[in-house]
């Protein structure tokens, strides 16, 4: 899709207008409105109406509420966008907005709410009617120089990002039978060649071995799709001097194991949205060409019940050599995880460490599909995600890495037990389990296992997988030094 700036309205399919309510709509608005009446359009957030017109510029012109000027958000104006996205039929191509302030960030917002509502997985889609109508033009008409030129600059941004969001949702989209860690190799590749200073890097079975990550390899020895580590590194005239390593999730399929899941296996796809985020960062990075230097770790595994499998009760040595006793083997991903994290401290002794994962079940229980717990064991890192998190909107809470609580992983037999199902506070205890393989370093786990894959539709997020975070990550990325 192209964005341009124009100053006037030209021929276009369909024309959209956004509105407050009780506000008189602007000089401009209103000479392309002067043929209608609209008296049952009330302006509220994300209220739609669609008006048709003869022999007009415009053949089609979309109301899109935006409810009471002093309670819209930046995020009003994000859903705004989704909403316009969501009314446009096949026959409409070119699409022109003439919003009724001149903002930068508000612009930004509905721009970035337009492309990311303008989503569907269709990979497996024959039937050409059912695939996303292709928009091929979004102007945005704005008479102000400045705003034109500022604007110009972010567009490319959003475009960049919102593509690597894209392609997160396509993948955590994807069946295993496709998305496996095969396919995810092979994606990794193609993203350090496609992008700027990028490098990478496959540990593979072998080399797992060879290391002593006998989490990574016992999680995923019972697949025939074997488990390996995908290390990705961009560095381009760094501001910081000692590198940030993401380490993202990447369960292809769980199964849940020996202990075999009894819900929504169906769903268990989802499992490797963490590591399609890292990668979509590494897109943005390619792309975007900051002056940092980060390191992505993308443990990758099929957590599958077979005769080779890890089972319940078996103890696992990880890379940094604290054994662990795995009382239940559906509590996988802090196992690859703990050989990632070690890893990435040893290896690159990083400024700051940051895991992100659909780790537990209980963080649906306990926020929802619209809020990501978080842990950290930095008020300093607290302060850049909360900040980070605010600017995107994607909602953040912080949960404690309660101390008493630590007791509740010891093991009589090992260092650790991979859970404890009496303790409760599942969460907490998923990222109290991760705490033991980061050090002092300063570290956050992101637990993503209830906003990144969703029920239900959201102005701009569909159904499915919601590719969320990789915008707030970013953002974190962009601001690192100030
Ligand atoms: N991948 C799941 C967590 C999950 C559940 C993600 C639902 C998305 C939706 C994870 O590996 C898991 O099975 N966690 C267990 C942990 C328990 C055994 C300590 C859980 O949450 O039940
Ligand atoms: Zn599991
Ligand atoms: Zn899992």
């Amino acid at each position: 899709m192209k964005i341009e700036i124009a100053s006037r309205i030209t021929k276009t399919d369909l024309l959209v207008l956004p509105f407050f309510a009780g506000e008189k709509p602007s000089t401009a608005q209103k000479s392309e409105l002067e043929s209608y009446a609209y008296p049952d359009f009330e302006a509220k957030p994300n209220e739609a109406l669609l008006l048709y017109q003869k022999n007009k510029l415009a053949p089609r012109v979309l109301l899109i509420g935006l409810g009471e000027p002093e309670k819209a958000l930046q995020d009003t104006w994000r859903q705004a966008g989704g909403t316009a996205t969501k009314s446009i039929k096949k026959n409409i191509h070119s699409i022109t907005l003439l919003p009724p302030k001149e903002d930068l960030y508000r612009l930004s917002a509905f721009i970035e709410g337009f492309l990311l509502g303008h989503y569907r997985y269709e990979d497996f889609l024959r039937d050409e009617k059912r695939r996303l109508p292709v928009i091929e033009t979004l102007t945005i008409i704005i008479e102000d120089k400045k705003i034109t030129q500022l604007l110009q600059e972010k567009i490319r941004e959003i475009q960049v990002v919102i593509d690597a969001v894209k392609s997160v949702r396509d993948m955590v989209n994807s069946p295993s039978n496709v998305m496996n860690p095969g396919i995810f190799e092979h994606l990794g590749k193609l993203t350090a060649k496609n992008g700027f200073k990028i490098g990478c890097k496959i540990l593979d079975e072998k080399k797992l071995k060879k290391l002593g990550m006998w989490c990574l390899y016992g999680v995923g020895q019972g697949a025939k799709e074997r488990p390996r580590m995908i290390v990705l590194e961009y560095k381009y005239k760094p501001k910081n001097k000692r590198p940030i390593v993401l380490v993202g999730k990447g369960i292809c399929f769980d199964s849940g194991g020996i202990n075999l899941k009894t819900q929504m296996l169906e769903d268990m796809k989802l499992d490797m949205a963490g590591a399609a985020t890292v990668l979509g960062i590494f897109k943005i990075l390619g792309a975007l060409r900051p002056e940092l230097h980060v390191i992505g770790l993308m443990p990758l595994a099929e957590n599958m019940p077979s005769g080779e499998a890890i089972k319940s009760g078996d103890i696992l040595t990880a890379f940094n050599g604290i054994t662990i006793e795995v009382v239940n083997t559906d509590a996988e991903g802090r196992l690859i995880l703990a050989d990632a994290l070690s890893y990435g401290i040893k290896t690159y002794d990083p400024e700051t460490i940051i895991d992100i994962a659909t780790l537990t079940g209980a963080a649906i229980t306990a926020f929802g599909y619209g809020i990501t717990p978080f842990l950290t064991n930095s008020p300093a890192l607290k302060e850049k995600i909360e900040t980070a998190a605010q600017t995107t909107d994607e909602k953040m809470w912080e949960l404690p890495l309660e101390k008493t609580y630590r007791k509740n992983l010891e093991s009589p037999i090992a260092d650790l037990l991979n859970s404890n199902p009496k303790a409760g506070a599942s969460t907490i205890q998923g990222g109290l389990f991760l705490e033991n393989f980061v050090g002092e370093k300063p570290w956050a786990h992101f637990d993503i296992a209830a906003t990144a894959y969703i029920p239900e539709a959201k102005p701009y997020i569909p159904k499915g997988a919601t590719g969320k975070h990789v915008r707030t990550l970013w953002e974190l990325l962009k601001h690192y030094g100030d």
